[in-house]
């Protein structure tokens, strides 16, 4: 571990008078890694090891994006939508390694606004962790969404009943309400609060068993397998590829989950790398043989944009109802634990960030007997549940990629500007060819950002100029830089 006493750093950035200099403070490595997992009256508790963490990142990623939105992609790929997922699949593949590289060097639970604000300042620092916030609270309440359709499905083919629409859909979806959305974020609440060994315990469990689910498919739907399916390999062409690839990018959301767990792994730098990259290459290869099954079972210009696509491919492959429903209570648990490892995302970037003065104080209250940051959990579970409740959620995906691909391009930027100015500090894990593979990872998530629709960018820029606004009448101010003395 680095030495948390560390010495001349601390006051280096502290308390600079210009607005700019103000702006541009950076928190140093060690500062930050000296305050590691302490909380206002408590500390959070170091309990997750390798496993646990390499679970916590499959499963904030495995979910929504394989079972809904992959069906809404085809329609514009054809069936090279498997080469759409490795085009998102190679962008989340750079910024992984920039991932790895941080979480190794500075092992907290802020992941990129973390790393931002060590590297490149204050304002570049909130903007990002503004921008995870898109990531994961809003992504919370887009996954939630969907799970409510999973289980329509599931009820559908166990006790012949659905969730009527006015209990299943917000106000402007023709609903009143979204009630499966609100229960899935409290039951993820209610283990949250429980302690994250106790999360991370239940989320392992579900991931086991919606690998098992996707597996499962592939085994089944390879079955229906026809290759005159992929003779028109690009209908629409490459920017048809691309602009799936932008979309499926949501299915990679997630990796960097464990980053956010900084403050309670074992060993935080040797894991912390390795969980990532691990996580990412199981999911990688699952979704590209699932893709190809899926476009090789149904012909692409069948897929309707409809939510349960594999369990339709499912049902049609096996003539049995059974096996979609089968494939749809898989989908209902992935998704569950999607909920449960990204609100729990959410949960610690917000207690960072409240550590350092930019957000409420509440939000990195410990609570003594769990040690997990109760009232946060309570205002971000409300907060999500209530979302992805009351709000038509149809834009939200592609906003929360959009979100992600810019945090993902700082990160890039982080690692290089790291180099550059702490070349000495240990590095658990070091990146290949940097700054080739940063800039590249930089340039993919442009690429990718620019794929995206002129609604996605227009929701990106309010969501920009309301946590600008945000920070200027709150954290400007009570950032602890701000208002720390040299000794703090
Ligand atoms: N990657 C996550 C999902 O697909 C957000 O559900």
């Amino acid at each position: 571990m680095l030495d948390p006493g560390a010495p001349s750093q601390f006051s280096s950035s502290s308390a600079p008078s210009s607005t700019g200099a103000r702006l541009m403070r950076r928190k140093p490595v060690e500062r930050l890694v000296a305050e590691s997992g302490r909380g206002e009256g408590g500390s959070l508790r170091r309990s997750l090891g390798l496993w646990q963490l390499t679970m916590i990142s499959i499963g904030a990623t495995l979910g929504t994006g394989i079972f809904v939105v992959l069906g809404e992609a085809v329609p514009d790929a054809g069936p090279a939508v498997t080469l759409s997922f490795v085009i998102a699949g190679l962008t989340a593949l750079f910024s992984a390694l920039s991932y790895a590289e941080l979480a190794g060097t500075i092992p907290v639970s802020g992941s990129s606004y973390s790393y931002a604000y060590a590297t490149m300042g204050e304002l570049i620092a909130w903007v990002c962790g503004w921008c995870l916030m898109l990531e994961y609270g809003v992504s919370v309440a887009a996954v939630a969404v969907g799970w409510g359709e999973y289980l329509n499905e599931l009820l559908d083919g166990t006790i012949g009943v659905t969730i009527p629409d006015a209990l299943s859909a917000p106000p402007g979806d023709g609903g009143i309400f979204n009630l499966p959305a609100l229960i899935v974020v409290l039951l993820a609440m209610a283990f949250l609060l429980g302690g994250a060994r106790e999360s991370a315990r239940a989320n392992t469990i579900m991931v086991v068993v919606k690998i098992a689910a996707l597996l499962l498919f592939c085994v089944i739907g390879v079955q229906g397998f026809r290759s005159g399916n992929y003779e028109n390999f690009m209908p629409l062409g490459m920017a048809g590829v691309s602009a799936a690839g932008a979309t499926l990018f949501f299915s990679y959301i997630g990796f960097d989950a464990a980053s956010t767990a900084g403050e309670e792994a074992k060993n935080a730098q040797r894991d912390l790398p390795r969980a990532i990259m691990l996580s990412l290459l199981i999911v990688t290869v699952l979704y590209v043989l699932v893709a190809a099954v899926a476009v090789g079972a149904r012909p692409w210009q069948q897929f309707d944009g409809s939510e349960a696509a594999l369990a339709g491919i499912m049902k049609d492959v096996t003539g049995d109802a059974f096996w979609g429903t089968l494939l749809a209570a898989g989908a209902v648990i992935a998704i569950a634990s999607v909920v449960l490892t990204v609100l729990y995302g959410q949960t610690r970037i917000l207690f960072a960030m409240s550590r350092d003065g930019l957000v409420p104080k509440a939000f990195s209250r410990v609570h003594a007997k769990t040690g997990t940051p109760r009232v946060n959990t309570v205002i971000v579970s409300l907060f999500c549940g209530v979302l992805a409740a009351a709000v038509p959620l149809g834009q939200l995906a592609d906003a929360t990629s959009i979100g992600t691909l810019f945090a993902f391009a700082l990160v890039n930027v982080a690692v290089v500007v790291l180099r550059r100015t702490r070349p000495d500090m240990p590095r658990t894990f070091r990146l290949p060819l940097s700054p080739l593979l940063p800039a590249l990872g930089f340039l993919f998530c442009v690429w990718m950002m620019a794929s995206l629709d002129a609604v996605t960018w227009m929701v990106f820029g309010i969501w920009m100029v309301v946590g600008l606004v945000f920070y200027f009448s709150y954290g400007y101010r009570r950032s602890r830089l701000a208002t720390a003395t040299p000794e703090e």
